[in-house]
């Protein structure tokens, strides 16, 4: 049933108490139950209306019929009463409202634009040199960043303290003179432990190209960065001849950088290749020339040749190291080779500064989408 305001005969204080306490039961009650906004409005008009509301009606038939003598009581229970249920009601009215207005829809305003990723210059280029070799049936090899001397140094026929470790300054993890040299760990300075771990799981004949991050502790500027990247290769089979390399590589160059770039091979030296050669290609912008019309080519320092990579017949002392899965130096040969991305990437699009690579400047990369 719902509440009504009783008229009262007993206008002693224990009568209005307990008129009171029936009156904010009832209020509880009906609070709990206004859900809709329609509801909410008719349960405030209920408790507030000015003409007929239960305050009105307490008004008049709590304080207007009390005797005279009772007035005083009355009445401060009354105003008592009246300061709670306006500010119960109106609290509950304000509550229940934020409750359940939502935002209103608006389907004709334009959606939110999420900007569109694109590939990062080293990997797209990373990609499309491993891609260049995938397509001449290598597969794809990788290993960890964070390497041991033996893989790094050790079994590329580095030896302990053998001058060539100069060569590539490294970045050692503190804290491990404890442990036997070998096992130390590092960060690799080139993706070259990749030919390790691929003829320690495969037999041969393999081909396989590494991807991958490589760390040198070497001082940012223009041309050097402390991290970059390399691809490697390795083809071991029996008979595998200088040849094979030379006509590989000139292949792959004239996949990445136009048909018409020639290519040369160079004596050089790596521990774990011999003979070893650096590759330069013929320079894609003065087409060899050195000159462009009257000026001196400044891509190739007017040279005409651009060195691009490190390459080279694998030495039999480190096919030696995996002589028990079949790479005995006695029955198969091979070839490696291992070229900077940042450098490729560089020669291919013009950047004259490796940083831009690394800052993550927006402006430089969206260029690449
Ligand atoms: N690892 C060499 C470097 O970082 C590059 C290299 C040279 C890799 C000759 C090879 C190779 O596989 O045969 O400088």
């Amino acid at each position: 049933m719902a509440y009504t305001v009783p008229k009262l005969k007993d206008f002693s204080p224990a009568a209005l108490d307990s008129a009171v306490r029936e009156l904010l039961s009832a209020l509880e009650v009906e609070t709990a139950q206004a859900g809709s906004a329609e509801e909410r409005k008719s349960f405030r008009d209920r408790w507030l209306g000015r003409k007929d509301g239960i305050l009105t009606q307490s008004n008049d038939l709590w304080l207007k019929a009390a005797p005279k003598e009772a007035k005083r009581e009355v009445g401060q229970r009354v105003n008592k009463l009246k300061a709670e249920v306006e500010q119960k009601v109106e609290a509950a009215f304000r509550k229940a409202a934020s409750a359940t207005t939502r935002p209103s829809l608006d389907i004709s305003l334009p959606g939110i634009r999420r900007p569109l990723g694109a590939e990062h210059p080293i990997i797209r280029t990373m990609n499309e040199i491993v891609g260049v070799f995938k397509n001449l049936g290598y597969s794809v090899a990788e290993g960890p960043v964070i390497e041991t001397d033996y893989y790094n140094f050790e079994a590329l026929n580095f030896p302990p303290n053998h001058p060539a470790r100069d060569t590539q300054d490294t970045i050692f993890i503190a804290g491990q003179e404890s442990k036997p040299q070998r096992d130390r760990l590092l960060l690799r300075t080139h993706t070259s432990p990749v030919q390790t771990r691929a003829m320690e799981k495969h037999r041969p004949p393999i081909r396989v190209v590494a991807p991958g991050k490589v760390h040198r502790s070497d001082t940012p500027d223009a041309s050097h960065s402390p991290i970059f990247h390399q691809v490697e290769g390795l083809a071991v089979d029996t008979n595998i001849t200088f040849s094979d390399l030379k006509g590989t590589l000139d292949h792959a160059m004239k996949e990445l950088f136009g048909s018409d770039v020639k290519t040369r091979f160079f004596p050089s030296f790596f521990p774990f290749t011999e003979p070893s050669a650096d590759v330069q290609v013929s320079c894609f912008k003065c087409r060899g020339t050195g000159r462009i019309g009257d000026q001196p080519c400044r891509l190739c320092k007017a040279s005409g040749w651009i060195e691009l990579l490190g390459c080279g017949m694998v030495d039999p002392k480190v096919l030696e190291f995996h002589k028990d899965n079949g790479y005995d130096p006695e029955k198969v040969s091979g070839f490696a080779f291992g070229m900077g991305v940042e450098r490729i990437a560089m020669l291919k699009y013009g950047i004259d500064d490796i940083q831009l690579f690394f800052h993550g400047d927006v402006r430089f990369l969206e260029q690449f989408a």
